[in-house]
């Protein structure tokens, strides 16, 4: 029987590259912690109206990239394509707003979109958001931004550039689309076929179309910025300001429109310049003042960003070694009376806060010494039956090689100053 593989796109995380995982979001509870940022979990299956709504039926996630599919009670309910249109509906649905002025969240976990696949693009894919609720004020902008960027600078990373932009009002986005369909319009025929398209459906995504005859058209394109009202210009300064106060650098990018529908004013996305091919968005996100309404709540502003973790991934590992988690005892047992033993032993000693691995095998100690010396603990502890017969145990620092005999009751008492050793004998590794 030929063996069930897992679906395109889609792929395991396993235990080797668990330390990254581990270690990003360690990272990023901590800089989101430090900001008064709380988590919410939403679910991964929701309404497939909320994203038709939401991110807009002109976009390529809502039209062509959705798993979408109807349940058993004739329901259409889609996976969640990205965390932001969730959100809204959580913080509406839970009254949030009402709890406090602002509402700042944050969320990790796994989104879908029927994309072709590449390196750093897939099917199922990891998402870390951040949304702050409640507020218009431009600091609010620049302050989610700071965070990605700390996140960002907490996990080592280098090499990556801020590009912001502003998108103005649906009023400014009118006008200037105008402008922008007009000065098209005599180029149509030498445009991409996708950017034909969207001449009439959504034209300002051919300013980020890929197509090198598209984006030689469109360099000479009229800028939003010339179509901004003087209070979206006011504000986009300010951001710009701000960030420049922080030390923040970006990079203005009028061609930088997000393949989402919902936002306003601020939109950025943070590119890596080498290191991830074709696919270089590491994160991206912006203003989105009309959603909340859009998805029947009151008026609320909003601002938020979301990064892929997977690009992070393959960034951190040609970056560095995976993180381990540092073992402290690897125990080897044989014989009748040691087996037992030696499981009571690995028990209380992790009772006692060490970190304990116990080889199961109860093959020839020689082939369990390799184990140990490959495990990466700080010590093995050895038991035979002469040991398990006087309630002893070796112990063999395996860095040094020095070994002792001590009694197994011993290891418990002194377990302080053993953890101490532990610690510098790593620290020094
Ligand atoms: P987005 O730009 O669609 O924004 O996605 C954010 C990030 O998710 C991208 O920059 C990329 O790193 C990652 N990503 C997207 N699609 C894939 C894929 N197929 N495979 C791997 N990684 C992917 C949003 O989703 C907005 N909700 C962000 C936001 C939050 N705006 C305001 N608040």
């Amino acid at each position: 029987m030929s063996a069930i593989e897992a679906i395109k796109g889609t792929r395991d995380i396993l235990p080797d590259e668990i330390g990254y995982w581990q270690w990003l979001e360690q990272v990023a509870r901590s800089v989101l912690g430090r900001a008064a940022y709380c988590e919410i979990r939403t679910p991964i299956f929701e309404q497939t109206d909320l994203f038709a709504r939401g991110i807009g039926e002109a976009t390529d996630v809502v039209g062509k990239e959705m798993y979408t599919f109807m349940d058993k009670g004739e329901r259409s309910v889609t996976l969640r394509p990205e965390g932001t249109a969730g959100v809204v509906r959580a913080y509406i649905e839970n009254g949030l707003h009402v709890k406090g002025s602002l509402q700042r969240l944050w969320y990790l976990g796994p989104m879908f979109r029927y994309e072709n696949v590449q390196a750093g693009r897939q099917r199922q894919f990891h998402q870390l958001g951040c949304e702050v609720l409640g507020s218009a004020d431009p600091r609010a902008d620049v302050e989610v931004i700071a965070i990605a960027i700390d996140i960002l600078t907490a996990l080592g990373l280098t090499g990556l550039r801020l590009d912001l932009n502003s998108v103005g009002t649906p009023r400014d986005r009118q006008r200037y689309r105008a402008a922008l369909v007009d000065y098209l319009t005599p180029y149509q025929e030498k445009l991409d076929p996708d950017s034909q398209v969207r001449l009439t459906r959504n034209p300002m995504r051919i300013l980020d179309s890929k197509h090198p005859e598209t984006q030689k058209i469109v360099q000479d394109a009229p800028k939003i910025w010339d179509h901004l009202d003087p209070e979206s210009q006011q504000r986009f300064e300010q951001v710009q300001q701000q960030l420049t106060d922080l030390g923040i650098d970006f990079h203005l990018n009028p061609c930088l429109v997000r393949g989402l529908d919902y936002y306003t004013h601020t939109a950025f996305e943070i590119v890596a310049e080498t290191g991830l091919g074709a696919q270089n968005a590491v994160g991206g996100g912006g203003r989105y003042d009309g959603l909340v309404a859009e998805l029947g709540g009151s008026e609320t502003s909003a601002v938020g960003w979301a990064m892929g973790l997977e690009r992070l991934l393959l960034l951190l590992q040609q970056a560095a070694a995976a993180p381990v988690t540092q073992l402290d005892f690897y125990v080897v047992s044989r014989g009748t009376h040691a087996e037992p033993q030696s499981l009571r032993l690995a028990q209380s000693l992790r009772h006692a806060g060490f970190s304990v691995e116990l080889d199961l095998s109860a093959s020839a100690f020689g082939k369990q010494f390799k184990r140990a010396d490959r495990s990466g603990a700080a010590a093995c502890l050895i038991l035979g039956d002469d040991e398990a017969a006087q309630s002893t145990v070796q112990l063999k620092w395996l860095g040094s090689g020095e070994q002792e005999s001590m009694p197994q009751s011993q290891l418990i008492e002194q377990a302080t100053s053993l953890k101490a050793k532990i610690q510098s004998l790593t620290q020094r590794e």
